[in-house]
C-alpha cells in the first residue's frame, strides 16, 4: 500500500459531499497546525502530497487520498483511503469559519461509518488540552478505534518526549476506545512513521 504512489481525489467541504461509504477510511485528526498534513506526506514519502503551511488553518476540507490506480467505479474502488482533516481549535481565520471546521470534523467523527481507526495527533511541545479531550470523549462514545500519535517530537529532547508518551499514556486508561500505545513521530526527521504504517494496515485489514 505505501510502496505505490497516492493520489488526491476529493475535498469535502461539508457532510453532504462526502463520498459513498466504500473503503475503509482512516483519518488524522488534530489541533490546527499540529502537523496532520506533513504527517501524511511524510507517510506516503511525498512532500508536495497534502498541503501544508506554517499558518495554521490551511487544511480547510476533508481531503482524501487513495492509492494511485484506481478509477473508484464500482468494482474498482481503492484498498482504503487517508483522510486529512480542518484542524479544531484555533486558526488564522475568521471564528465563524473555525467554527464550521470544527462542526464539519466532530460530524465526520461521530458519523461515518467506514471510518476505521482515527489517528489524534498532539503536539509534544504542548500535550493534550482540553478540545483533545473533547475529542476523544466523542470518540469513546461513537466508539470509534483511536491512537495518539505525538507530532514534532525533533522539536523537544528525546527525555521530555519520553515523559510526555508515558504521562499521556496513563491519560488513556480512562479512554475506553483508544490505544494504549503513543507514538511518538517527527515528520521531519522521519521517526515513527514504520510503526505507524504497519499500524495503519493492521487496521484496515481487520
Ligand atoms: P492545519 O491544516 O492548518 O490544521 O495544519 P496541519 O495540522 O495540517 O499542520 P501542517 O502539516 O501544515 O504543519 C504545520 C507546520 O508544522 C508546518 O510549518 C510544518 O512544516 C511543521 N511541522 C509539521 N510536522 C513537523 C515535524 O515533525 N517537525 C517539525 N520540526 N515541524 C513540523
Ligand atoms: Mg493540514
Amino acid at each position: 500500500l505505501f510502496a505505490r504512489p497516492w493520489v488526491f481525489i476529493r475535498g469535502v467541504p461539508a457532510m453532504k459531499f462526502l463520498p459513498p461509504e466504500g473503503p475503509p477510511e482512516v483519518a488524522f485528526a488534530g489541533r490546527s497546525n499540529v502537523g496532520k498534513s506533513s504527517l501524511i506526506n511524510a507517510l506516503v514519502g511525498q512532500k508536495g502530497l497534502a498541503r501544508t503551511s506554517n499558518t495554521p488553518g490551511r487544511t480547510q476540507e476533508l481531503n482524501y487520498f487513495v492509492p494511485e490506480g484506481y478509477s473508484g467505479d464500482a468494482g474498482d474502488l481503492p484498498p482504503m483511503a487517508l483522510v486529512d482533516m480542518p484542524g479544531y481549535g484555533f486558526a488564522k481565520a475568521p471564528k465563524t469559519q473555525v467554527d464550521a471546521w470544527t462542526k464539519l470534523v466532530f460530524e465526520y467523527l461521530r458519523g461515518r461509518v467506514t471510518l476505521k481507526r482515527v489517528y489524534l495527533l498532539i503536539d509534544a511541545r504542548h500535550g493534550v488540552k482540553k478540545i483533545d479531550e473533547e475529542v476523544m470523549d466523542l470518540l469513546d462514545t461513537a466508539a470509534v478505534s483511536y491512537q495518539v500519535v505525538l507530532t514534532k517530537a525533533d522539536k523537544i529532547k528525546p527525555p521530555a518526549v519520553m515523559r510526555l508518551v508515558e504521562e499521556t499514556r496513563e491519560k488513556m486508561a480512562k479512554h475506553p476506545a483508544a490505544f494504549p500505545e503513543i507514538v511518538a513521530t517527527s515528520s521531519e526527521k522521519g521517526a515513527g512513521m514504520d510503526e505507524l504504517r504497519a499500524a495503519i494496515v493492521r487496521a484496515v485489514s481487520d
